[in-house]
């Protein structure tokens, strides 16, 4: 069921008209779906239903408190990647025994939070990482629960910059190394290895490379006969941004996760951010200027670069959807782009368009994951407001930045 819809031609957010909240708030805003956050949440559980996983939340695809403290409810635990997202997590009132910590380059400040907070596991990236736990963990007379990352060295199909299950990638220890650190580990006396844990990448939209990770798994927990309390199979589940994107097919790899997990004796985490929040949310913003180019018309948005990164970085296809639909045509292709002085600053092209005019309002689709935490500051604009919607209700959830906070820095 779709929560973000069009109602006799007006976009709708559950019952809330778009055009009625973009003119009682300033525009740009983020906009988010509750229900639809609740209903995501639910059909991944529901997905690995047989393997009864422990979900963590990834805290870095949205960090915003009110929405983690919506997950919490549903009963999520959270996948944080620094001492602040940590701090975060707790402050929304998920129980440290459903946080998991990962990361090449914890700091000893965020270690020894993670080690004093009881957190359920530190997922662990290098041996020195190991070396530094176990000391911190002595100072504090505390046994530190940990897993081990490994890198399959898997090639997921998905943008290379946000690949990290292959060699080359600087995440998690090889399959050699990671058979020696479970040798070398039994020597760090404040250490207790719970866990293997694995995330070969994002937006992937085939189960074939989680099934091979598996695999992997399975190799190498036959050959250290380690008995592993938990085996964490990490996040990395796509969605669908453009029309021809093929929908992800768990059913297989979740009979075999839940095989995997009769085999081993183990609990399941999975660590989704993008499945949960990437599609309940659009960003609402408005044409300020349109211009003639030379063979296409600019729609330069009140939305730039700094709000929204995932075009200027990794070239990310996101649609961008008018608030109030007409029948008539624009001339010639027009090209949506955003303020910020950076040719990167882009959004769309479309070369057919509805008929548009400076002022309309138009929203960009799927900015749930990775949008609101990826803004900046950049060019000293102040961070946008997030606003989200149950039922008829809208409530803000974030405060636009105000500029008088960026001017002292
Ligand atoms: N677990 C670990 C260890 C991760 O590094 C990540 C994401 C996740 C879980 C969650 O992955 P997801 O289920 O959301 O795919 N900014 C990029 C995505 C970077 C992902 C980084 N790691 C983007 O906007 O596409």
């Amino acid at each position: 069921m779709s929560f973000i819809r069009y109602k006799n031609n007006n976009l709708f957010v559950e019952n809330v008209s778009v055009k009625r909240l973009a003119s009682k708030f300033n525009t740009p805003f983020y906009l988010y779906s509750e229900s639809c956050i609740i209903e995501n949440y639910r059909s991944f559980l529901n997905n690995f239903k047989k393997s009864n996983p422990l979900i963590c939340f990834s805290v870095k695809a949205n960090s915003n408190i009110q929405i983690l403290k919506i997950l919490r409810k549903m009963g999520s635990g959270a996948d944080v990647v620094s001492g602040g997202e940590l701090l975060k997590a707790l402050k929304s009132g998920i129980k440290p025994s459903k946080i998991v910590f990962s990361g090449v380059g914890k700091t000893e400040e965020e270690i020894k939070l993670a080690i004093k907070k009881n957190i359920l596991l530190i997922n662990v990236e290098s041996e020195n990482e190991a070396i530094l736990i176990n000391k911190v963990a002595g100072q504090l007379k505390k046994k530190s629960n940990i897993g081990i990352r490994l890198n399959p060295d898997i090639n997921a199909p998905t943008h290379k910059k946000i690949s990290t299950g292959k060699a080359e990638d600087k995440f998690g220890l090889s399959k050699t190394n990671l058979i020696s650190f479970c040798i070398n580990t039994k020597k760090l006396k404040n250490l207790k290895l719970n866990a293997i844990s694995v995330h070969i990448g994002s937006q992937i939209l085939s189960e074939n490379p989680f099934k091979k990770t598996l695999k992997v798994l399975e190799e190498i927990i036959n050959k250290t006969k380690i008995n592993f309390k938990f085996v964490d199979l990490g996040g990395g589940f796509g969605i669908t941004y453009k029309k021809n994107d093929k929908k992800i097919n768990l059913k297989n790899y979740s009979n075999l996760v839940e095989k995997f997990k009769k085999r081993y004796n183990c609990n399941i985490i999975f660590e989704p951010g993008r499945a949960i929040v990437g599609s309940s949310a659009i960003l609402v913003t408005k044409v300020q200027y349109l211009k003639k180019g030379s063979n296409k018309t600019f729609a330069i948005l009140n939305a730039g670069m700094n709000d929204f990164m995932r075009t200027a970085l990794y070239d990310a296809v996101h649609n961008i959807i008018p608030i109030s639909k007409n029948n008539k045509k624009n001339k010639g292709p027009i090209e949506f782009v955003g303020p910020i002085c950076e040719t990167t600053c882009k959004f769309i092209k479309y070369n057919k368009y509805q008929n548009l005019n400076q002022s309309d309002y138009v929203a960009i689709a799927d900015v749930g994951a990775y949008g609101a935490s990826l803004s900046s500051n950049y060019n000293t604009k102040p961070l946008i407001a997030e606003i989200i919607i149950n039922k008829s209700k809208a409530r803000v959830i974030r405060k636009k930045q105000n500029i008088k906070s960026l001017l002292n820095q």
